[in-house]
């Protein structure tokens, strides 16, 4: 594998474990305000991005290419408003798709076709997740300044479950 896309491959490991953190940080914040629906949805987030690392990590592993496992950093953002989480959800997704065009675009260079379709996969769920994270925000906007609609939002998100990716390797 060209050294480049496997250099790429391995950081996003950290990256799709740290995006886990960050979630699950976001969880946190939301079970301290006894928001326990917006907390699953996080917490189901976070499960989800631990999966997507360890696709990243068993796709290297499947190629023969080496893997090293870095810290993870702190979650250091501070949220003041039940917004904020939700606003920091959307950019974030909106950085890992930047990531993810990154390493596709490594790949297309090398004429790795076994990578482009493994990121396939990658580039379709980034699509996903981009758009919940934005229709949480649309939501939040139309309902969360009213204690009935926050309620209902919160019991809505509570009914979310976690289901395994459906990319197998
Ligand atoms: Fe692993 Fe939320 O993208």
């Amino acid at each position: 594998m060209d050294r480049k896309v496997s250099e790429l491959l391995n950081e996003q490991v950290n990256k799709e474990f740290y995006s886990a953190y960050l979630y699950l940080d976001m969880a946190n914040f939301y079970s301290a305000k006894g928001l326990d629906g917006f907390a699953n949805w996080y917490e189901i987030q976070a499960k989800e991005e631990q999966d997507h690392a360890m696709l990243f990590y068993q796709y290297l592993h499947n190629n023969s290419q080496p893997v090293t496992l870095e810290a993870i950093g702190k979650p250091d953002k501070v949220y003041e408003s039940l917004m904020d989480p939700l606003t920091a959800a959307l950019a974030h997704e909106q950085y890992v798709t930047s990531l993810i065009n990154a390493i596709y675009a490594a790949a297309q260079a090398a004429n790795d076709f076994r990578t482009i379709q493994f990121l396939d996969w990658f580039v379709k769920e980034q699509g996903e997740e981009e758009k919940n994270s934005s229709d949480m925000i649309t939501k939040m906007e139309l309902f969360g300044s009213d204690p009935k609609g926050l309620y209902m939002l919160n019991s809505e998100l509570s009914g979310r479950t976690y289901s395994a990716p459906s990319l197998v390797l």
